[in-house]
């Protein structure tokens, strides 16, 4: 992390939709806390009343037809949720969990819809003012998403590009990108990122 103030832990969870991130950020919050932390678990677009009603926005009640209009009103919902609570919990030496950070951006909105990745990747480094998850799973497998809002309803070249956006974005960066195939039963799962969190943070 780039900031001398921040003394906690932010880790991100990546990937398609319904590849179990949720199942497994419940698991590794309630591990980390049975080992004492104070883990604060948070989802984008969300977490705060801005980001819950852009998340109703972007995924339900309006059809944006602006890929750059789309990728504002995410960066907008990350900027208020790391001003208001990923920065403050970070500099009381929280450990936070995100459900998708600002790589999906980048995935679905760069690789996917075609804005252009690296414009992407600036503003995010504005938004978030340089907050970086220490650590990011990617869990890569099949989507079992039903399709019922305005993302999960694209076709499948859609997902098929944000997959290799990816696979890009991890290769990029593979000490902070940890690969975890997510068609496994969720004990394995988790056991692969508890060893992960022990190896790379010293925690556990
Ligand atoms: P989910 O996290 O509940 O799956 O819903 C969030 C949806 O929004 C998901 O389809 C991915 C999409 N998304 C983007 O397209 N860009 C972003 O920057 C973020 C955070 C999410």
């Amino acid at each position: 992390m780039g900031d001398d103030r921040i003394r906690g832990t932010l880790i991100s969870f990546e990937g398609l939709e319904k590849v179990g991130k949720t199942t497994q950020i419940r698991r590794l919050a309630l591990w980390l806390r049975s080992l004492g932390h104070t883990v604060t678990v948070l989802r984008e677009p969300g977490g705060t009343m801005l980001g819950e009603t852009l998340r109703g926005m972007l995924l339900h009640t309006v059809q944006i037809h602006s890929a750059a209009a789309e990728f504002l009103l995410f960066a907008a919902a990350r900027a208020e949720l790391v001003t208001t609570v990923i920065q403050p919990a970070l500099e009381e030496g929280q450990i936070v969990i995100l459900d998708r950070y600002g790589d999906s951006s980048a995935a679905y909105q760069g690789f996917g819809r075609g804005l252009e990745v690296k414009w992407i990747t600036l503003v995010n480094e504005k938004v978030t003012t340089g907050v970086e998850p220490d650590m990011t799973f990617w869990l890569r497998g099949p989507s079992f998403a039903v399709g019922d809002d305005n993302i999960e309803s694209q076709d499948q070249g859609f997902f098929a590009r944000v997959e290799e956006g990816y696979e890009t974005l991890a290769s990029q960066e593979p000490a902070r990108w940890h690969i975890i195939p997510s068609a496994r039963p969720a004990d394995t799962v988790s056991r692969d990122i508890q060893a992960a969190v022990r190896e790379t943070l010293n925690i556990g």
